[in-house]
């Protein structure tokens, strides 16, 4: 079944947004979604009815207790995990900086963490400032630069017996590359190291299934994926438990708690319960009889297989248009069916600074990124940054085939 997207937009209200007496064009989803009504009304909710800390004896408090367990579960809907093993914080990057101290702290000298040159920097600093804190060894695993893509062949050759742990990405945030993460997990457990996955840009494109990764930890922002501000880290119980929270002493000592600092943002727990369901319904509302599984799960499922149906249309529209632009060059995967890529475009034009491109795209109405958007190592690797990087246009589910074609058209101009 095919997702509507006219039914999606009539659910954002930022979708309506005008500039200049039409609609503008949100191609900025891989820096943050916009969200639905059933998001903005459950964050509000919770401040309208009166939120208090958790764990006190009264009514108000227990609601807190209550909306931190239901995010618990609905994230551990949407990665295919248990709740146990789902921790909040105020974002991926805080999260990535506690867990890689607090596993940094077991590593030493000869010991070797790996990196890659396809993460956005919140998979490689904090893991590059844990081993020089440990006296840790940092190796790089490549990318293909000619996709753009992450050269396994390079994981294996750069992973041995003294690799502790491998951070890698499941997409691309610069350029929008799938990575095989079952299989470089795979490749990661051939040794002793510890898989951890960056999923925040891959998130709202496709199922997440920490299961089938069999990866470690791995991290999503839920303003990706349709919610709002805050980070979720999925880690396997027995490593949760395993690694020393850095933590105050009456703080929970137990995981996921432990891995939880200071008091979470309860409205914004209740928005991502809101944002997963939001999935769920999509999904059961593709199925022959609404709800007919009974499980969210296999909604969230039914919702990504189809969201990435339906944006290898976008994508396959949008590189269609730009082959047309001679000045237009798209940096990432063009070929394949499937393409093995994000919505998620980095391209330059001929003769004209990223930066300028976006700011001339941002005068019409559509909103896109230009510079590294932190993804430094990519964009060091495919030789563009020291001419300013590459302007970013990305879109999710909620944009329409008209959008990519009002996108390609302004580039034409722009480009001359
Ligand atoms: C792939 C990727 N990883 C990590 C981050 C950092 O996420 P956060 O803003 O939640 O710290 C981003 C944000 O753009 C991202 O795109």
């Amino acid at each position: 079944m095919r997702l509507d997207p006219f039914a999606i937009r009539s659910m954002f209200p930022a979708l309506d947004r005008q500039q200049g007496g039409r609609p503008v064009v949100w191609a900025d989803g891989p820096g943050g979604t916009q969200v639905p009504r059933t998001v903005i009304e459950a964050m509000s909710g919770v401040l309208t009815r009166g939120a208090s800390n958790h764990g006190g004896y009264f009514s108000a408090s227990a609601d807190s207790d209550e909306v931190h367990e239901a995010a618990r579960a609905a994230v551990a809907d949407l990665f295919g995990s248990s709740p146990d093993e789902i921790a909040f914080g105020q974002n991926m990057t805080s999260m990535t900086f506690a867990l890689s101290r607090a596993i940094g702290r077991t590593w030493s000298e000869g010991d070797e963490v790996v990196v890659t040159r396809l993460d956005h920097d919140a998979n490689v600093t904090p893991w590059m400032l844990a081993a020089r804190d440990a006296g840790a060894t940092v190796r790089f695993v490549d990318i293909d630069t000619e996709t753009a893509t992450l050269d396994l062949d390079s994981l294996e050759e750069t992973v041995g017996p003294n690799t502790r742990l491998v951070a890698i990405p499941a997409a691309s945030n610069a350029v929008g590359s799938l990575v095989d993460v079952a299989r470089a997990v795979e490749i990661i457990h051939s040794t002793d190291a510890l898989a951890f996955v960056d999923a925040v840009h891959y998130t709202p494109h496709g199922p997440v299934d920490v299961r089938a990764f069999d990866c470690d930890f791995l991290v999503a922002s839920a303003y990706k994926f349709f919610g709002p501000h805050t980070g979720a880290l999925y880690g396997k119980h027995e490593l949760l438990e395993r690694f020393d929270a850095y933590r105050l002493r009456p703080a929970p000592s137990e995981a996921p708690g432990k891995w939880e600092t200071g008091t979470q943002s309860f409205e914004s727990l209740a928005g991502v319960v809101a944002a997963v369901d939001y999935l769920g319904s999509i999904g059961a509302s593709l199925a022959e009889s609404p709800r007919s599984t009974g499980s969210r799960r296999a909604d969230v499922l039914a919702a990504m297989a189809a969201t990435r149906q339906y944006e290898q249309m976008l994508s396959k529209r949008f590189l269609d248009g730009v082959s047309r632009i001679p000045k237009v060059r798209v940096f990432g995967i063009t070929k394949g069916d499937p393409l093995e890529r994000t919505p998620t475009f980095g391209i330059s034009v001929d003769g004209l600074a990223p930066d300028r491109v976006a700011s001339e795209l941002g005068a019409e109405g559509i909103f896109v990124w230009s510079g590294d958007y932190y993804a430094v190592e990519p964009i060091a690797a495919l030789g563009v940054a020291d001419t300013g990087g590459l302007v970013r246009i990305g879109f999710v589910h909620y944009n329409l085939p008209e959008e990519v074609d009002r996108v390609i058209a302004a580039l034409e101009r722009i480009a001359g």
